[in-house]
């Protein structure tokens, strides 16, 4: 018997790119391959990459350079480009960078196993198409890897919404959701492989229609609901949700699902109504907020995060200032904040931009403001009692680490003299400290 060969992936970008990567590494399970942490002993690596900002093709370049020196160690080493790099600009990379085998795009990567053997042929595959088939429903049955408590499940890929600036509806093309059947299906095989915590993805995650049970569309509240009836199941979560898809039942559904954590990420980008009309983001400030008071009014202890970016084409100082008006009238548990980056192909990128100083100081402002919000919402769990699904052991002897309901990073050092905590058990935990990004406590 010859020994597996290695695979090295590098994931960049969301998590879809991270449950991608997982089903890329079982993929090509068929061909032999087992997963390694160390490029250096890989056989194949493969660079998972992100669209979204800029110098996305400038740092998949300058990763291949990094690289190029391990082709002269391992002659047999084979290098592909993945994900929405691959997508947008796969012809183009292969043209220039002859130490790449092959070009694979977020929806084609079921036929990894047979384009890395072309590549050992000494082909150069490019495979970026939009197939109809199912890429999920060509991967490898057999059982899959032990595993954390946590996991990602993809329902739904593709955005149809085209803010004016984002270039995933072009590199994950039209809005596709998967049927319900196979999703419960995946739920269940990861549930049994110990899995107690699912977050479901999607691009456009709350704008789910995939074919339910009963033959009819089902929406993504239907299938929340359906999840939570899997016994061991404890959690669940989605992301990333677009406001205008926030549902009636999806809203009810956080009142009346325990399972469903009070945890939403519910994106905004900007608090002026002028800057959203030319994001084409099809709602006003106003609207989010009152979609945030009925989703409080359901679940009041919910937490907020969002995304936004400052410097978006037409942005001046009003502006901004209703974006700050806007986050200190929301309070985020945790919120991202971009500078704008211009995307070649998306509407905005033909609009002047502002100058870069400008981005950094309005970037830095409100970044100051979301950190403090953080903290004072960290703050706010001391004294407090949440439960916590733990992951792992932390950096200090005896120390677990876990998820609170709100996502929380929770540390717990046992004092030796109860029952050790294992990786999947849930428990009560007092909230004693607040530190920089997590917090501290005991168990109860
Ligand atoms: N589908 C999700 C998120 C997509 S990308 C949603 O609609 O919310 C994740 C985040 O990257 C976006 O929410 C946005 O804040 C940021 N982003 C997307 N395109 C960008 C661009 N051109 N420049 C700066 N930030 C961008
Ligand atoms: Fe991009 Fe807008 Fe779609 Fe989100 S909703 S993926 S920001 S186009
Ligand atoms: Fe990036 Fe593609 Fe995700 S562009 S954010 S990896 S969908």
């Amino acid at each position: 018997m010859t020994a597996p060969r290695k695979l090295f992936i590098k994931t960049y970008g969301c998590q879809m790119n991270v449950y991608d990567s997982e089903r890329m590494a079982e993929a090509m399970g068929a061909n032999g391959y087992v997963t390694t942490q160390v490029a250096e002993d890989a056989d194949m690596i493969l660079l998972n990459t992100c669209h979204i900002r800029e110098k996305a093709a400038e740092k998949v370049y300058s990763e291949l350079g990094r690289l190029k020196p391990l082709k002269d160690l391992n002659p047999d080493l084979k290098i592909g480009i993945a994900g929405c790099v691959a997508q947008a600009e796969g012809a183009e990379i292969m043209r220039r960078a002859p130490v790449v085998d092959l070009v694979v795009g977020p929806q084609t990567y079921h036929r990894l196993p047979a384009m890395e053997i072309a590549a050992r042929a000494g082909e150069r595959p490019v495979d970026t198409e939009f197939p109809t088939e199912d890429k999920f429903e060509h991967l490898p049955k057999g059982p899959r890897a032990a595993r954390g408590p946590s996991a990602f499940l993809t329902v739904q890929e593709g955005c149809d919404k085209f803010c004016a600036f984002c270039v995933v509806p072009y590199t994950r093309g039209t809005e596709v959701s998967r049927p319900a059947e196979r999703i419960l299906r995946e739920a269940r095989d990861l549930v049994a492989r110990g899995v107690r915590d699912i977050t479901l993805l999607g691009q456009n995650v709350n704008g789910y229609h995939g074919e339910g049970l009963d033959g009819r569309d089902w929406s993504l509240a239907r299938l929340v609901r359906e999840l939570a009836e899997i016994d061991d199941l404890q959690r669940i979560r989605y992301t990333t949700s677009h406001p205008n898809d926030m549902t009636d039942d999806l809203i009810a559904a956080h009142g009346e699902i325990g399972k469903l954590m009070p945890y939403l990420h519910l994106p905004v980008q900007s608090g002026s109504d002028k800057i959203l009309k030319a994001m084409n983001r099809k709602h006003t400030a106003g609207q989010y907020l009152e979609l945030l008071d009925r989703l409080r009014a359901v679940r009041p202890d919910l937490a907020i995060s969002g995304d936004f970016i400052v410097g978006f084409p037409g942005e001046d100082e009003v502006e901004f200032e209703a974006t700050m008006s806007l986050v200190r009238k929301v309070g985020y548990h945790s919120a991202f904040s971009f500078k704008y980056s211009a995307r070649p192909g998306t509407p905005a990128a033909e609009r002047p931009v502002l100058p870069d100083g400008l981005l950094t100081e309005r970037l830095h402002r409100l970044q100051a403001l979301i950190t403090a919000q953080q903290y004072a919402a960290q703050e706010a769990m001391v004294g407090r009692d949440v439960t916590v699904l733990f992951e792992k052991s932390g950096r200090m002897p005896g120390q677990m680490v876990g998820k609170s309901e709100f996502l929380h990073a929770v540390h717990v050092t046992g004092t030796g003299l109860e029952p050790a905590i294992e990786p999947g058990q849930m428990r009560r935990v007092r909230i004693t400290e607040s530190m920089t990004n997590s917090l501290t406590g005991v168990l109860l």
